[in-house]
């Protein structure tokens, strides 16, 4: 973990935050600052800062913030180590490394090649007598042997230890194997494998790496998936499956399904844009990594109810992000009997054929259209009373987008279905945008008002517990960084004087470069605060400060640092302790005054 300080020092100084951000997201300066759009959450305008003096980024939305290698490691969802290995690689610089940190790094690249093994192993499998059972099921399910190839789909066979004894006898241990997840242990400490008898999946990041294992099993008992469990190489609300194949797709968007099946049937049938979230709720990450390879998300969801809210909950996440959002209905089937069945996007290109298909994704409505239809379904239109309410609650949604053309375009669509006057629905949305922007406008001047709270670090384990010595605190902090010459040779306060811990010890760390020489920036305590602590030092960082008569705000705050750390009795313990003294001695005391 501990890399050289001078190694680091020349590092953030080579790697420029404006350059290393300006990769990733499109900058715009503004004053001393630049904007874009946050990477870290969905967002249509820019609240995302960097500031090329204090070479720090912060969202004023998101509140996430600090050096260019915290940026890395969120970006890239790298450890700091990690981070700082990749952003040498790319300044061209080697890394002194720790025997402890390549250790750790190649335990990494060992669970990698034991997964990438494992796929190869149960891929392998697939064609021999054992994967007998699960290519009938391939069979059944239409599914192609070149698309099995395409996905690396591979057979666990009906057996408890088959890659347990395989990746045993390549070198891997048994504690690998658990790490893995492909192993379990039994109550009695002896190991099995953890799929047998399944299809198995491989989850293939953009990267190339296997880095888990969705599997289902061949016939109708439980759990019908199996999915690995986190590892130190796998989170599941950061991967998509079948975005390694999908990000290499000519098609204008990406569409996104609830389950694998779902997409391997889509990629067979020539949409090679589909992804799936495996079941789970989509995450702001994953919008993130989407953001990466389209503009465009169609959502395919199951057309039951649990897949109508788990559009709703999309299409929130998805709310002012700059993706362009569709939704793509499948209609729901009746069966012989004429009863009405969901339907799958698997199901569907099975029964209907993928030109239909086609035609769907070409009429797929925009994400409002879907959400207008979701409301208009709760109202019976023929009642007056009910045609009020619609109104009102259809204005609530159309007043939230942001875009007047919108706004003006799906009021008269509205105002049909409810067969209103279109300048009626109008100037309800317009009502209902207005009180919208006023509420807004309310819940921002009340945090002007009450700064305190507005000061509050974001965390819980990291509020202030005194107001007023944190706020002086703060700007302690500003000022070292934006001019170490203010500071006297010998530190003016302890760690301990700070109410803050965090403060503290953020004053601590950059008063030790500075006795080091070395350069006092924010990039000096990346490596030891963690990413919560370094968003906050970073929103401290980005408010002003001036160091005009920095010596005088110094003097203040350290003034009012030192008032407020003095005991609830008002009395400087030191001054307190003399006083007594001189009690004592008779020579001191009011009385005598
Ligand atoms: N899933 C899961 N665990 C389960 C059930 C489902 O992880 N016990 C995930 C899988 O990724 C699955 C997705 O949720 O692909 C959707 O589940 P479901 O709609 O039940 O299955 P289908 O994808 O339709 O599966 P199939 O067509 O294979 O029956
Ligand atoms: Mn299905």
């Amino acid at each position: 973990m501990a890399f050289p300080q001078s190694f680091l020092d020349e590092l953030t100084a080579r790697c420029d935050i404006v350059d290393v951000v300006g990769s990733y997201v499109q900058l715009k300066r503004k004053g001393a600052n630049l904007f874009g759009l946050c990477p870290f959450h969905s967002e249509k305008s820019g609240s995302f800062s960097v500031s090329p003096d204090k070479q720090i980024y912060y969202c004023f939305g998101c509140k996430k913030g600090g050096g260019v290698v915290n940026f890395i490691m969120e970006e890239e969802n790298l450890t700091f180590p990690d981070a700082v290995r990749f952003l040498a690689k790319r300044a061209g610089m080697e890394v002194p490394e720790e025997e402890g940190d390549r250790e750790a790094g190649r335990r990494r690249a060992r669970l990698l090649q034991l997964n990438r093994d494992a796929a190869m192993f149960y891929h392998q499998l697939l064609w021999q007598a054992d994967g007998q059972a699960v290519r009938d099921y391939l069979d059944r399910r239409q599914i192609r042997k070149a698309t099995a190839v395409n996905f690396g789909m591979g057979a666990s066979p009906d057996a408890w230890d088959t890659l347990l004894t395989a990746m045993t006898k390549k070198g891997y241990t048994k504690s690998e194997l658990l790490t893995a997840g492909l192993a379990v242990q039994g109550k009695n400490g002896g190991l099995y494998d953890k799929f047998r008898n399944r299809l198995m999946l491989p989850v293939v990041d953009t990267r190339g790496d296997v880095v888990a294992f969705g599997s289902r099993v061949l016939d109708k008992s439980e759990p019908k998936y199996m999915n690995s469990s986190e590892t130190p190489v796998y989170s599941k609300r950061r991967v998509l499956y079948g975005l390694n194949l999908a990000k290499k797709t000519k098609r204008p968007n990406i569409i996104l399904c609830e389950g694998n099946l779902d997409i391997v049937t889509l990629h067979q049938a020539g949409f090679d844009n589909a992804v799936a979230s495996m079941g789970t709720a989509l995450t702001v990450e994953q919008t993130r990594l989407l953001s990466r390879f389209t503009k465009e998300l169609v959502l395919c969801y199951d057309n039951d109810n649990a897949g109508k809210i788990a559009t709703e909950r999309a299409l929130q996440i998805l709310n002012n992000s700059e993706f362009s959002v569709k939704v793509l209905q499948l209609p729901q089937r009746r069966t012989e009997s004429g009863a009405l069945v969901k339907q799958d996007a698997d199901d569907f290109i099975k029964l209907q054929g993928a030109a239909a298909f086609e035609q769907l994704l070409s009429g797929s409505e925009h994400g409002v259209e879907f959400r207008m239809a979701q409301i208009a379904g709760k109202y019976d239109l023929a009642d007056d009373q009910a045609r009020v309410a619609y109104s009102e609650e259809i204005s609530g949604l159309l007043a939230s987008l942001s875009s007047a053309v919108e706004r003006e375009i799906y009021s008269v669509r509205a105002a049909e279905a409810a067969k209103i006057a279109p300048e009626a629905m109008k100037l309800e949305v317009q009502r209902a945008f207005k009180q919208q922007r006023a509420r807004e406008k309310r819940a921002e001047l009340r945090k002007d008002l009450n700064p305190a709270a507005q000061l509050q670090p974001k965390e819980r384990t990291l509020r202030y517990e005194n107001i007023r010595s944190a706020r002086a605190e703060e700007g302690i902090l500003r000022l070292l960084l934006l001019d170490e010459g203010l500071f006297p040779p010998t530190p003016p306060l302890e760690e301990t004087d700070f109410s803050s811990p965090l403060l503290g010890r953020a004053f601590g760390l950059l008063w030790q470069a500075k006795e080091a020489g070395r350069p006092v920036t924010l990039a000096a305590l990346t490596g030891t605060l963690s990413p919560e602590e370094m968003s906050h030092i970073a929103a401290v960082c980005q408010q002003p400060e001036s160091t005009q008569n920095g010596g005088r705000a110094m003097a203040d705050y350290i003034r009012v640092i030192r008032e407020e750390g003095t005991p609830e009795d008002g009395r400087d313990p030191l001054l307190a302790a003399t006083e007594k003294y001189k009690d004592k001695k008779g020579t001191g005391g009011k009385q005598h005054g």
